[in-house]
């Protein structure tokens, strides 16, 4: 019987691709995933520490295990993700029923770490390390060796074009836990995607901290390429019919780039590009690099290039020194820009960023107050882009099929619900729907005859 090996995935597309990767990787040394917690044999928290309530979320769960290793002793329960990364050795001492913790660049050491824990020779095993060139292991070679175990991608995957950041926002842990940033090589992505691609994949989202500078800083690539360069590359790989990529920083968003936009048949036309701040003096106690005026010309640019481009963003309200006046900035901005969608947060501390020191904290009621004020435009902003689509007549691509009813997402990243016939319909398979409804956060339609 082969073992079962539970992962809880936390945070970002970069720590749920992390989990991926090591579901094969573990594969290969024969563990089967499994959704229930209670049947597991090893149980992995991939955590995230980009929020102050986000690592807490972590660090209860992980907490709870002590109770689910006292029941089950053999149980083996492991930290991986962001917050192993920064708090490895501290971890250590305050979750003494840890046996595992792994940073965010050891992850291909998951199986021997595994083994030597499994046949008693150590007791606890850590390791944080920083690697100074790519340390994912190939998805190909994971693929072709995992035959035996039969793990097939699904319709859509993320590829990994670059870890790591060198930005250093003030507010941002990122740089401390998922280091300098590296590009992978232009082969190794190309033959990853034209692999997936060949096994049935039809959607493929490139991934990076900010893949806009990919190529431009350390690459382990003898002839390296820009972004926009790359994206060709991947958008002519024959049968891939949608491609997408996140994040973008706005400082690094090139002219060319957003050409692509109007050239790349497949290249969907939804863009995540997070402005942070609506005024000019936070983004620059943000060390954004980028004025409040270059992000709108930037907009404005890429609405001429792709006219039903739909734009999302992320926003931090009561960053330190943020005044009434500086908030009012950014809630301008979204009206101007009138995003599709937001993700928007209140500013937390997080250790070793530079704004953990700035002494004009706000108060946790004024940044409450103005967060709730950002999502109630933004609610109603996207209501009203969504009802832009009523009557109209959409692409999407199906996700899940359950008691008659489809739910797949535009190109534009929407999500569609819709009814109709779908008996010769399977997932990853592309479908005209009528819009009927509007919501918030969703379309609902009818699947066109
Ligand atoms: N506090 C609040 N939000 C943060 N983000 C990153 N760091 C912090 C922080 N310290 C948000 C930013 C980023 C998103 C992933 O998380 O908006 O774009
Ligand atoms: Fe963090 Fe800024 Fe890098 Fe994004 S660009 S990961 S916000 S440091």
């Amino acid at each position: 019987m082969s073992r079962k090996l539970y992962i809880k995935t936390f945070g970002c597309q970069m720590n749920e691709r992390d989990s991926e990767v090591i579901a094969q990787l573990l594969a290969q040394e024969g563990f089967a995933t499994t959704s229930v917690q209670e049947e597991a044999d090893l149980i992995l928290v991939n955590t995230c520490s980009i929020r102050e309530k986000a690592e807490q979320k972590a660090f209860s769960l992980i907490g709870s295990l002590r109770e689910e290793k006292k029941k089950n002793p053999s149980l083996v329960v492991g930290v991986i993700g962001c917050v192993a990364q920064q708090e490895g050795e501290h971890l250590r001492s305050r979750m003494p029923h840890v046996d595992l913790i792994v940073g965010t660049q050891q992850i291909y050491r998951l199986p021997a770490m595994l083994d030597r824990l499994l046949s008693g020779m150590t007791q606890k095993e850590i390791a944080t390390n920083m690697e100074s060139s790519f340390s994912i292991p190939p998805f190909q070679k994971l693929l072709v060796n995992n035959e035996k175990t039969a793990i097939t991608p699904g319709f859509k995957q993320f590829v990994t074009i670059m870890q790591g950041c060198d930005n250093f926002c003030s507010y941002c842990v990122v740089p401390t836990t998922r280091g300098r940033e590296i590009s992978r090589s232009v082969r190794d992505i190309l033959e990853e995607v034209e692999l997936l691609v060949e096994q049935g994949v039809r959607e493929i989202t490139l991934l990076g901290q900010n893949v806009n500078s990919y190529g431009a800083t350390n690459t382990v690539d003898p002839r390296p390429v820009s972004f926009p360069q790359l994206l060709r590359k991947v958008s002519a790989v024959q049968g891939l019919q949608r491609l997408r990529f996140t994040t973008s920083h706005p400082k690094d968003l090139s002219e060319e780039l957003m050409q692509c936009f109007a050239e790349l048949e497949n290249l969907c036309p939804h863009f995540h590009l997070p402005v942070q701040s609506g005024s000019d003096k936070i983004l620059q106690r943000m060390n954004r690099k980028y004025t409040v005026e270059s992000y709108l010309q930037k907009v404005a640019r890429l609405r001429q290039y792709r006219p039903d481009i739909a734009l999302a963003t992320d926003v931090i309200v009561g960053f330190p020194g943020e005044t009434d006046v500086d908030f009012a900035a950014t809630m301008r901005l979204l009206q101007e820009v009138r995003f599709h969608g937001s993700f928007s947060f209140k500013y937390s501390d997080r250790p070793h960023t530079r704004s953990t020191s700035f002494t004009d904290k706000i108060p946790e009621e004024i940044k409450s107050k103005r967060l709730a004020t950002f999502q109630k435009e933004q609610n109603k902003i996207s209501l009203q882009r969504n009802r832009e689509y009523l009557e109209k007549t959409v692409e999407i691509m199906i996700e899940s099929i359950l008691d008659g009813e489809i739910k797949g997402r535009t190109a534009t990243n929407h999500m569609v619900h819709a009814a109709g016939n779908v008996d010769s319909l399977l997932p990853g398979d592309l479908a005209l729907v009528i819009i009927e409804h509007a919501g918030n956060h969703s379309l609902k339609g009818r699947l066109s005859e």
